[in-house]
């Protein structure tokens, strides 16, 4: 497939700090199709369950929120909660503290995965990304990539990331935090972070942000699945 053609369905999955959110959005930038950052969803349902203060127990008090959560994806990355833009916030530390136990109750998947397939099945191709893409979402996609990278590299990438939005964290305390993630992520009983038969496994340790988006370039222009 040459780029800006056709209308392919791009799963791309991967641990905390892979570069997956980066990667996809240049790459659909590169080939003209729709982008969906499936864990902004999980971080918005967060956000919302701690301002409203649900006990994750509480299955009853969760359905509720999950009826009447309208969860909003805008251009340029924005991210809108019932309609308030909430982009910073789903990226704070109380949100990065709570996602993945969030994310790990099945009616929240559910009904989140529900609403990630309806955007799938439009029309204009998609690439979207997240832990269960390839596995769940769009086991019919047509490329499914595992972006991976060592802990060491992944951690230095978020302190970098941070530091550049003024955030001084050490690099001991990120790594911890992404290990506790993915131990999380891919231990959990409902669509558990795994990598699918059918996927190209890209290792990013040690290669630069193009050299990555070149090579996922690569896999889905040679057709591989
Ligand atoms: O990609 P991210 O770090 O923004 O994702 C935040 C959390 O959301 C992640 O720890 C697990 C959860 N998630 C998920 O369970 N399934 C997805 N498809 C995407 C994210």
């Amino acid at each position: 497939m040459s780029e800006g053609n056709n209308y392919p369905k791009i799963a791309i999955d991967g641990p905390a700090g892979a570069g997956k959110s980066t990667v996809a959005r240049e790459v659909s930038r590169r080939l003209k199709v729709k982008y969906l950052d499936t864990g902004a969803m999980y971080r918005a349902i967060t956000l919302k369950v701690i301002r409203e203060n649900i006990d994750l127990a509480d299955s009853e008090a969760l359905e509720r929120v999950l009826r009447k959560t309208k969860i909003g994806l805008g251009e340029d990355k924005r991210v809108f909660l019932d309609g308030e833009d909430v982009t910073e916030e789903i990226r704070s530390s109380h949100v990065n503290e709570l996602v993945s136990p969030v994310s790990c109750i099945s009616p929240v998947r559910r009904h989140l995965v529900s609403m990630q397939q309806d955007i799938a099945d439009q029309p204009g191709g998609i690439i979207m990304e997240g832990r269960d893409i390839a596995s769940r979402v769009m086991p019919d996609a047509d490329y499914k990539i595992y972006l991976d990278a060592s802990i060491e590299e992944r951690a230095k990438r978020r302190c970098k990331e941070q530091l550049e939005k003024g955030i001084a964290l050490s690099l001991e305390e990120v790594a911890a935090v992404i290990k506790k993630r993915d131990h999380i992520d891919s231990r959990r009983e409902d669509s558990p972070l795994t990598i699918v038969e059918d996927a190209v496994v890209v290792d990013t340790t040690g290669m630069t942000f193009d050299q990555v988006v070149d090579k996922v370039v690569e896999v889905i222009n040679e057709g591989m699945r």
